[in-house]
């Protein structure tokens, strides 16, 4: 098996339809090998923008105690959630580059994150993926892993 670099990645190719597991995405987000990621299952960098802008828009009109803790323009706060999810789900990195190595608990520490809070976020995330028709395989492995980190992410 070939390890791409997370630059290659996005043009790794293959139908995602012929695949019958996604990889565990553990340690590294870039262990896919020559398979499709779930970058490329989502249809790329567009549409992961999309569920992200999506997400803040519910967010911003639904969710007043996270709605709290952004800066009144979150348009910074949203580039960096699209950047980091292209790069966590095997797209180009274009996270890492910018942002260093994500330690998502540490960077979330400055905010009040109880159990209402996880489950806030994911019912706007959950919605932003049913509202861009995130189905199937990846839509699975979306949700496995990313009620994983929200839990993770609780502090209080
Ligand atoms: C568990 C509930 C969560 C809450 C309440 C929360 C809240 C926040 C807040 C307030 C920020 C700061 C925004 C800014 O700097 O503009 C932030 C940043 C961020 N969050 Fe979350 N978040 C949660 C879960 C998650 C999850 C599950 C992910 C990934 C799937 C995530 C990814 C990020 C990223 C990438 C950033 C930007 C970090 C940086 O400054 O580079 N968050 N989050």
């Amino acid at each position: 098996m070939v390890l791409l670099a997370p630059s290659d990645a996005a043009t790794s190719g293959g139908a995602f339809g012929a695949r019958r597991t996604l990889p565990r995405m553990t340690g590294s987000a870039h262990a896919w090998g020559d398979e499709p990621t779930p970058f490329d299952a989502l249809g790329g960098e567009d549409r992961i923008v999309a569920i992200v802008e999506r997400f803040y828009d519910i967010i911003d009109a639904e969710a007043p105690v996270i709605r709290a803790m952004l800066p009144a323009n979150d348009s910074v706060s949203r580039r960096k959630l699209a950047m980091y999810l292209v790069e966590w789900t095997g797209g180009p990195a274009r996270y890492t580059p910018d942002r260093g190595h994500p330690r998502m608990r540490m960077r979330h520490l400055p905010f009040t994150i109880g159990a209402d809070e996880v489950a806030t976020w994911l019912a706007c995330f959950g919605r932003a993926l049913d509202d861009n028709e995130v189905t199937g395989e990846v839509r699975t492995f979306l949700d496995e892993k990313v009620t994983a980190l929200a839990t993770h992410l609780q502090n209080a």
